[in-house]
């Protein structure tokens, strides 16, 4: 595991960026893993710059997202789908076909994530970008006795639930159930980028990276990937010591 820790956001963001780029231009069928949230905003503007000053195209690029709320179609504001287009698909050349989400409609969810987990199956994901929740999710697999490999349905827990009311109108309006990819199609990635940013993520990225490795921090589990890299912040990474064998902790 390599940990990184940036002073400033815009070099944590092109550093990110340049990582899916570079696998972008390199692979002939590359499939990204994305993830939503307010930590990847930054990370997709940058793909977006990048990708235009370089005329990089992602015509070839497949993706498939971690997430999707249940209930809330393609075309509402809050669903992922949504945030995909507004904060990246729209902005360059993607085909639409190739960028895949659970469908937050679907008739028959359990069928939808037998798909999800087919296509995933068939297109091994070259990165996973990914984000942590306050109480270690990953995706939306909340820290639990057991944890599920594949793509499944998950009830939010309420401090999730509360922690992403600030993208809606009322609290109530945040769905109680959530599509997600699970950690084993996650822990399946040949490479992983943990992206943390701000004091309130700095104890959960403690506990994720330093911390015993157990389903009640499902981000815990990244300590068994060979090729993970996390790029935080200071103040993410401000309880972290670097004394650690399994660390290399890189200032910039
Ligand atoms: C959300 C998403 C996660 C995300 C996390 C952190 O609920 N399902 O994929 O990583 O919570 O969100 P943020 O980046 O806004 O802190």
């Amino acid at each position: 595991m390599i940990i990184k820790r940036f002073d400033r956001q815009e070099e944590l963001d092109q550093y990110a960026a340049h990582l899916i780029t570079n696998i972008v231009r390199e692979k002939e069928q590359p499939v990204l893993g994305l993830a939503t949230g307010s930590t990847p905003v930054g990370i997709y503007k940058a793909i977006i710059e990048e990708a235009s000053r370089t005329r990089l195209s992602f015509g070839h690029v497949t993706t498939y997202n971690l997430d999707e709320y249940v209930g809330l179609a393609p075309n509402h504001e809050q669903s992922y789908s949504y945030y995909m287009n507004e904060h990246l698909f729209r902005h360059l050349d993607f085909q639409p076909g190739k960028t895949h989400l659970p469908d937050g409609l679907a008739a028959d969810p359990e069928a939808e994530c037998k798909r999800y987990d087919e296509m995933l199956a068939n297109h091994p994901l070259d990165v996973q970008l990914l984000g942590v929740g306050h109480n270690g999710h990953i995706g939306f697999n909340e820290p639990d006795a057991e944890l599920h490999g594949g793509t499944h349905v998950v009830r939010l827990k309420e401090e999730t639930r509360t922690a992403n009311a600030r993208f809606f109108d009322r609290a109530e309006e945040v769905p109680e159930f959530a599509f997600t990819m699970g950690v084993g199609s996650i822990l399946k990635s040949k490479m992983i980028i943990l992206v943390a940013r701000g004091a309130d993520k700095a104890d959960i990225i403690k506990k994720a990276l330093q911390g015993p490795i157990t389903t009640a921090c499902p981000a815990s589990l990244l300590q068994t990937h060979a090729n993970v890299i996390v790029l935080l912040d200071a103040e993410a990474g401000r309880e972290l010591s670097e004394d650690g064998t399994r660390i290399q902790m890189v200032h910039s």
